[in-house]
């Protein structure tokens, strides 16, 4: 094993390993990838947008100076940022806290690392860094894997008609416009080099990303360059959860993690904070966060950034929240795949606000996604002329959907016109 270069201590506990299982939630495991012949006539090219926390991060150090003496101040070359497991242990954890957040200036209102840290996205256009979180392919950090390999077994070759677009995706589109850039050129360039319009496949997130994409492109170029769009598990009008990440924050349930450690972290990404639920899907007395002291509903952000001392987060959200508000169709057919049947939080209440854990109401979704905000796509069947289509996943877990044999099945369907 390569020694971690984020930090000078080694040793791994056994304990690491089932807590990273849940930081994630990928509770999946998977066979070991397992190279297959190719076989049957490849389809359109494909490209695939991950989530939040959806592909690798490697950081390269310089720094003035560190917060714990067991933290690297120097590192020689770009190490893997996300996901490393042995940076995520105790202690160590302040040092990947440390490279990994965000500071925010409040005059140019764009982010970024700090003194000496430099944070890199490796792999674009490749599909490895969306594959296995963790480059060591460790079963924890599977993502993408299954999906592609289906394509792969179908006749597709990785890095050549799929390919992934990864990102920074602790930051919102506005702050990642070079990525559209380079995007808009990779499809182009899959057009020419395998003759036809590409289908795009996103999670999550990717999803807010591909819409904030597609509003900025002219119809025809959508009409040239698109043949479908297969989202996944779009939080379209945002995601309850952010709420509790941001007061107190979240550690999945992982002990050894403190939950305000990692807070931290989740606050400073600009994403968490254009994640907020948004006014067209959640009702505006909806109260989503209740104290002894105050009900707050999405009305009351201002508020509730000022109430937990985070104000730069309000700056944030006021910045990133014009960025897909308006819900302009994709004006490409898209296909809405989406989660039902499993406990997805809904409001949390707090008896010490905010350094308590909530407690926490539920109700339908994908466990992440609330279903309203998935439900947003049905909108667009009336504003659009090319084709909406809705299909229902249910029981299906959102990071799980990924990887499921229904999901799968209707890739396929969709990519070979079946
Ligand atoms: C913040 O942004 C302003 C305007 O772009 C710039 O002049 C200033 O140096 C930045 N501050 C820091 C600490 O980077
Ligand atoms: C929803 O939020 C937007 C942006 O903050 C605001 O302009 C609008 O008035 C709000 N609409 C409703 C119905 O509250
Ligand atoms: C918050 O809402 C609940 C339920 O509607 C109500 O009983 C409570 O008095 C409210 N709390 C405050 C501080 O307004
Ligand atoms: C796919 O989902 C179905 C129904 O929820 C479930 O029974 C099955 O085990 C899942 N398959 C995989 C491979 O996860």
């Amino acid at each position: 094993m390569v020694p971690p270069a984020g930090a000078r201590l080694v040793k791994i506990p056994g304990s690491s390993v089932p807590l990273l299982f849940l930081l994630l939630l990928l509770p999946l495991l998977f066979a070991a990838p397992q190279e297959q012949q190719r076989s049957g006539s490849p389809g359109p090219p494909v490209v695939l947008i991950p989530g939040d926390l959806g592909n690798q991060l490697e950081a390269k150090l310089d720094k003035p100076s560190v917060v714990h003496y067991v933290c690297s101040k120097k590192t020689d070359s770009y190490f893997t940022l996300w996901l490393n497991l042995e940076l995520l242990i105790p202690v160590i954890i302040d040092c990947w806290i440390d490279n990994i957040r965000l500071i925010y200036n409040r005059t140019s209102k764009t982010t970024y690392s700090p003194d000496g840290v430099d944070v890199k996205v490796p792999g674009f256009g490749q599909t490895f860094s969306l594959e296995f979180l963790d480059p060591s392919k460790r079963s924890v950090g599977t993502y993408f894997y299954t999906l592609v390999q289906n394509l792969v077994d179908w006749g597709y070759q990785r890095d050549e008609d799929v390919r992934g677009a990864p990102y920074d995706w602790r930051k919102a589109p506005n702050e990642n416009e070079e990525y559209f850039v380079a995007l808009r050129k990779m499809i182009e360039l899959m057009y020419e080099q395998y003759g036809g319009p590409v289908v795009l496949i996103a999670h999550s997130m990717g999803n807010m990303y591909m819409l904030y994409f597609l509003n900025h492109q002219s119809q025809d170029w959508k009409d040239k360059y698109i043949k479908d769009y297969v989202s996944l598990g779009a939080p379209w009008g945002g995601v309850a959860k952010t709420l509790r990440v941001l007061e107190s924050g979240d550690n999945n349930r992982i002990p050894v993690i403190s939950s305000l450690k990692i807070r931290d972290q989740q606050r400073s990404a600009v994403s968490t904070n254009w994640l907020l639920p948004y006014n067209y899907t959640w009702p505006p007395n909806k109260v989503l966060v209740r104290t002894p002291t105050a009900n707050y509903t999405l009305q009351d952000y201002q508020k509730f950034y000022k109430d937990i001392n985070f104000e730069d987060g309000w700056l944030m959200r006021q910045q990133t929240e014009p960025l897909v508000y308006q819900m302009i169709p994709p004006g490409v057919r898209i296909h809405c795949l989406y989660g039902t049947g499993v406990e997805t939080p809904d409001s949390f209440y707090y008896d010490a606000f905010p350094d308590k854990e909530p407690k926490i109401t539920y109700s339908d979704g994908d466990g992440t996604v609330n279903l309203q905000s998935a439900l947003q796509c049905q909108k667009w069947v009336e504003m659009q002329k090319q084709e909406v289509l809705l299909f229902k996943l249910p029981g299906k877990e959102h990071i799980e959907m990924l990887s499921n044999i229904t999901t799968i099945s209707y890739v396929k369907k969709v990519i070979f016109g079946l």
